[in-house]
């Protein structure tokens, strides 16, 4: 019998080894990171981007270039590069696409940073590594892919030292949100329910993780997903030259569902930060 969390697994890594998703999120996004970002009025999508990497750090105390960090979902690897420039820590990106891996190893050579990022494949429902690796585990918008959410933060508990944190940001669904709204929404990553909050503060204590505190900042969802389809809607010949009609026709849909489920009050997002007790 097929495994549905299996199979959401394996659909949404051909879907970010795809051309067409892979050549979209490299030129529409920016090219190194591909989460939500914290704006202020005139912000690029790039800038505002890179201010949710600034405010995650900012949640952590003692970084220095002993930290171990694994990113979790870790994409082109934006922010392990941020994070490497700023404080010459170690990173693990940990990562499904093997295509985005390839990208994530070409830009952390070319900008001279391959001896303190590492890129591995795999799946965070499953980590590859031994018990009490990790300082920080660190992710952005990544968990929502999952069906077993609760698990990768198992997962992430037994890498961390204890003592240690984890900072993550996930596109959720509000703790009150009404049953059958999201239908649009839950079919573009293939799952049933979101995690919500309420999901995370709970979850966390049942893993051995204590909630240290949640930035609650849903606003910036509606507002980034609008930033990127007028982007798209902005450079459609030229991005239909480089991902397809078909592909950014769909996006361009998909994205108006996120932001009017966004602006209903039905979704959610923010940091979470816990730290292994
Ligand atoms: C929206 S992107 C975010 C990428 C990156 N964190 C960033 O902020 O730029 C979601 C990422 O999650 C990764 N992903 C999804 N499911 C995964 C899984 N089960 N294990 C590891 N990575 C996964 C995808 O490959 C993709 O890179």
């Amino acid at each position: 019998m097929s495994d549905p969390a299996a199979e959401v697994v394996k659909t949404t890594e051909t879907y970010y080894d795809s051309d067409e998703a892979d050549r979209f999120y490299f030129h529409v996004w920016g090219g190194e990171d591909i989460h939500i970002g914290l704006y202020d009025d005139g912000d690029s999508i790039r800038d505002a981007s890179a201010k949710t990497v600034t405010r995650m750090v900012d949640r952590l105390h003692g970084w220095s270039d002993e930290t171990r960090v694994l990113d979790l979902g870790a994409g082109y690897g934006g922010s392990a590069r941020a994070l490497v420039k700023r404080f010459g820590c170690h990173v693990t990106c940990l990562n499904l696409s093997q295509t985005q891996n390839r990208r994530n190893r070409e830009m952390s050579a070319d900008q001279g940073l391959s001896d303190r990022i590492e890129v591995v494949h795999g799946n965070f429902e499953e980590l590859p590594f031994d018990d009490g690796q990790y300082d920080v585990v660190w992710s952005q918008d990544a968990f929502l892919h999952s069906g077993r959410r609760e698990t990768v933060l198992k997962e992430a508990r037994r890498v961390l030292k204890t003592g240690g944190n984890m900072v993550f940001t996930d596109p959720m669904q509000a703790d009150d949100c009404p049953d059958g709204v999201l239908g649009p929404v839950l079919a573009r990553i293939h799952l049933s329910s979101m995690a919500s909050f309420g999901f995370y503060r709970e979850a966390a204590g049942r893993v051995g993780l204590d909630v240290v505190g949640i930035d609650d900042l849903t606003p910036m969802l509606p507002r980034h997903y609008a930033a990127v389809r007028s982007e798209l809607k902005s450079r459609y010949d030229e991005m239909v030259g480089i991902s397809g009609q078909v592909y950014v026709d769909r996006m361009i849909e998909g994205l108006g569902h996120w932001i009017e489920a966004g602006e209903a009050g039905h979704l959610a997002w923010g940091i979470v930060h816990l730290r292994a007790v």
